[in-house]
């Protein structure tokens, strides 16, 4: 530090810090952690799915017999767990990635950070869907993008988009969750996944599809989802995770990109921190490599989300009836919320924290322009007897603030 800003008592910070919110994440983990509270706020996955034993099992195994179990490895991810990931792909989505195309990075929240590193110069433009998720809208601010936020789940036929692009909007690359998305559950139809390959290979940029909830399919769950984008077209960076299905500890997701994009992407993951824990790799591969065993979890954690969020629904129509509005999700952790009213879900938290329950306001997901009487209310983590109490005392938060009345 040099003597002056010493002298001054203020540290000067990089410009781009002008650019961090007080983050809207830390906060909602913070507002789920306090006790006595429901927390539908954040979207994490239920604790009684983690496999504890079996992680116990392998990590004592791998520190018994290899020698290399602690060890530095590969920058872009453990091969042959790469190998497997190439492998699946292939037989779940029809895809057929190289598993050199394939970079594993820290929860694929970092690979939102290595692709915007790879593709996004300031004022470059990048579109999302809206609302969009919170962490992805977090980076490309950052980054200094021109975020053009543009509803894309809601509009069928992707019309705006579609203007917005003959109206001479050029982005380098459009984000989406087309599966069970974050915040509002909504899902792409083939259509619309259509298009959107069709638009970008006519206009030319990239598709970023985040899918950590693709699997996480509920209605009904043992048929196929639709395709993967990145199944129609090679203009796809595809982003999954091993957070919502394994477990978030592990900080394990990877990206798969298009070929002249990949070693751009490994590069700077080398420098971003030399790799994942080589460690958590191996055992995340002995584990998903174990016969039926990412199977049988899929199908557990299906059983036991579609359980809460019938669970959750229920509570919402019988308190509320017609006076909040959302659509049942088929996957995923959430459900998307508005009060007709337009009551605002901003105001309401501090209140509804009084009544013991959490959510995130609507507001964050925007890009611009939020609409502040949504919310995002998560089923994930909550047993369904204090779902249904989270809806009553959503429910008491909502009716108390109608009265008038301060408690
Ligand atoms: C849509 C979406 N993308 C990315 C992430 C980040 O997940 P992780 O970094 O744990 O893989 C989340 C987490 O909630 C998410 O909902």
């Amino acid at each position: 530090m040099k003597p002056d800003q010493q002298r001054g008592g203020v540290v000067p910070l990089a410009a781009r810090t002008s650019r961090l919110r007080s983050s809207a994440i830390g906060s909602v983990l913070r507002l789920a952690e306090s006790p006595g509270i429901i927390a539908l706020a954040a979207g994490s996955p239920a604790r009684e799915l983690f496999p504890n034993a079996a992680v116990q099992e392998v990590t004592d195994r791998l520190l018994r017999d290899d020698p290399d179990a602690l060890q530095y490895g590969d920058t872009a991810g453990l091969a042959p767990l790469r190998e497997w990931i190439a492998t699946r792909s292939g037989t779940r989505l029809g895809t057929d990635p190289r598993p050199d195309h394939v970079t594993l990075t820290h929860g694929s929240q970092q690979a939102l950070d290595l692709i915007c590193k790879t593709l996004i110069d300031p004022g470059d433009v990048v579109v999302v869907d809206r609302p969009s998720y919170l962490g992805a809208l977090q980076v490309f601010r950052l980054f200094e993008a021109d975020v053009a936020s543009i509803p894309l789940a809601d509009d069928e036929r992707l019309d705006a988009l579609s203007t917005a692009l003959r109206g001479g909007l050029r982005p380098r690359f459009l984000y989406v969750v087309p599966d069970f998305a974050n915040p509002t559950g909504a899902t792409l139809s083939l259509l619309q996944r259509r298009r959107l390959v069709e638009l970008a290979d006519r206009y030319g940029f990239f598709i970023v599809e985040d899918d950590p909830y693709g699997e996480l399919r509920y209605d009904p769950y043992d048929r196929p989802g639709l395709p993967a984008l990145a199944s129609l077209s090679d203009r796809v960076l595809r982003l999954e995770s091993f957070s919502k299905v394994l477990f978030p500890a592990a900080r394990l997701g990877h990206v798969t990109a298009p070929a002249e994009l990949a070693p751009v992407i490994g590069m700077f993951k080398q420098a971003a921190d030399l790799g994942n824990s080589g460690f958590i790799e191996r055992v995340v591969l002995e584990l998903v490599t174990r016969p039926g065993f990412t199977d049988d979890l899929v199908q557990a954690a299906r059983l036991l989300y579609a359980q809460r969020r019938d669970a959750l629904v229920a509570g919402l129509r019988r308190y509320f009836g017609d006076k909040l509005d959302f659509a049942v999700p088929g996957g995923g952790f959430f459900v998307w919320a508005r009060f007709p009213d337009a009551t605002n879900a901003d105001d309401l938290l501090t209140r509804a924290l009084t009544h013991r329950v959490s959510y995130v306001p609507g507001t964050d997901f925007y890009a611009a322009a939020p609409d502040r009487a949504t919310l995002r209310l998560s089923f994930s983590a909550v047993g369904p007897d204090q779902l249904t109490e989270a809806a009553h005392r959503l429910y008491l938060t909502w009716a108390e603030r109608q009265d008038g009345v301060v408690r």
